[in-house]
This record gives C-alpha cells, structure tokens and sequence, in this order.
C-alpha cells in the first residue's frame, strides 16, 4: 500500500483571515498528533495561497499547498486565470486538475483538462487529475466506460517523467456534497477499475483517491474497504478537527496494513 494522501480542497470558502486561521488550527493539532504516515495538502482559493503557504513556512506546518486550478497557458491574455509559474513560485506544490465543478460549470473540456494537466506536470507540480461520473450515468451502468474514457483523454500519451507526478481522484458527482457517499463496494470497484486503466496507460504506481462526502464516520470503513489511497475531502476539510480525523483514520488504516 502506498503512503496515504488526503487533500482538502477548500473550494470558494474562507477569506485569507479564515484561511491563515484554519491552517494554523491544523498545525496546533499537528504539533500534538503529528501523522506519521499521512501526506496531508490544503487546497485554498487563489487569494488565500500566498498567506497559506507563508503561514505553513513559517510555523513549519506538515502540510502541502495545492491550488484548485490553472491556466492550460504559460502567460499573456488570460484574463481572470492564473499560470503554473506563478503558483510554483508561491511554493505551490499541488494542482486539482479537472474538478467536476470546473468541468460543469466553467465549461472545461477533456482536451483543456488534458492540456491543463500536461502545463502543471510539465513544470513539475503534482497533478490531481479527477475523474467520475454523474447519476445518470451510475444508474445506466455506465460508470467504468465513462471513467476509462476520462482517464484515456487525460492520460494517454504522459512522458516518463510526467506521470510520477499524478494522482487520480474518483470522485462520482452524485456524491459531491451531497451526504450521499458511495459505498465502500463501489468505491473498491471503481479504484479497481481505475489502477487496471492506469496501468494499460504506464501509470502502474498512481494513488487512487476517493471524494464525495467523506467525513469523520466514514473514512476508515472507504479506506480499508473502499482500497483508496486517500481522500480529496470538500466540506469536511474545512474545520480542522473533521479534516484531521479524517487523516488519522487513512494514517491508522495504514499502520494496520503494513
Ligand atoms: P464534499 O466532500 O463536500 O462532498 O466535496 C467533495 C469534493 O468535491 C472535493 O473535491
């Protein structure tokens, strides 16, 4: 099993007071229980970054930072967006590429998810490229195809030194936010399905993250039943005691398999 990651994407919530706060709630409870096996990375909006990161150096915060989107493009007339460049330069560590929220509402395309991810790996930053399907979808039987596809248009063709840098996080739309959480058999099945395509597209060591309603109850049942790698958790990631009980749970599941 590979170390264990769990990433909160913040989504647009929390000014860059409340993010300064809530980071250094987490590294007070980090202080007292570090994690030892965990990987943990906050995601804020944008104008939260450059605090968030300072905040984690100068209090030596176990945390990533990861940025909830970028620019496909290196620089010039984008307005409104923002370059890898400019997010690597913060420290910036990490990238959610893809978010089904982007994908819906900002009308991203699987050839600008594919371009996006190919900027941010390109640079060296760590791709999470999500992926997952919506009800109707699920409901129709659908979802493998869907998600092959998905990962096929995001994936094929990543050069060596890209691809260490993916991580892949399933999560199913109907799930979002929705308190509706998969089950830990569709979960398992669908992380199964999506380590078998990573595989046929080189990618054999990818981590396989879960996202939809995680929380506090559920994490360590979708862990060890669900064999995700970790989590992408929204709404509980942002009060650092649901977030990091979240951690533990994924940093305890694997001490037991080791
Ligand atoms: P929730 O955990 O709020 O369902 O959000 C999941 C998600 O979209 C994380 O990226």
């Amino acid at each position: 099993m590979t170390r264990p990651l769990v990433v909160g994407n913040w989504k647009m919530n929390l000014d860059y007071v409340e993010a300064v706060h809530l980071t250094q709630q987490i590294g007070v409870i980090l202080k007292n229980k570090p994690l030892e096996h965990v990987e943990l990375v906050v995601v804020p909006p944008f104008v939260d970054l450059r605090s968030v990161t300072s905040v984690v150096e100068s209090e030596r915060i176990a945390v990533g930072v990861g940025a909830q989107h970028a620019s496909r493009h290196e620089a010039g007339a984008h307005t409104g967006e923002v370059s890898v460049s400019m997010l690597q330069r913060l420290n910036v560590a990490w990238v959610l590429v893809g978010h089904s929220e982007r994908r819906a509402m900002y009308a991203m395309t699987d050839v600008v998810v594919a371009q996006t991810l190919r900027t941010v790996l390109g640079q060296g930053l760590n791709g999470v490229l999500c992926v997952g399907e919506e009800l109707s979808i699920r409901e129709a039987g659908r979802q493998d195809d869907f998600v092959t596809a998905q990962l096929h248009d995001a994936l094929e063709g990543l050069d060596e030194t890209s691809r260490p840098l993916v991580t892949i996080a399933y999560e199913p739309i109907w799930a979002i936010g929705s308190g509706l959480t998969a089950t830990t058999e569709q979960v398992r099945e669908m992380t199964e399905h999506i380590r078998t395509v990573a595989s046929s597209l080189s990618l054999g060591q990818v981590r396989v993250l879960y996202g939809g309603s995680v929380n506090a109850e559920n994490a360590a049942s979708l862990m060890t039943e669900g064999r995700v790698d970790g989590f992408l958790v929204g709404g509980a990631s942002l009060k650092a005691e649901s977030f990091l009980t979240i951690s533990q749970a994924a940093n305890d599941c694997y001490d037991g398999k080791r």
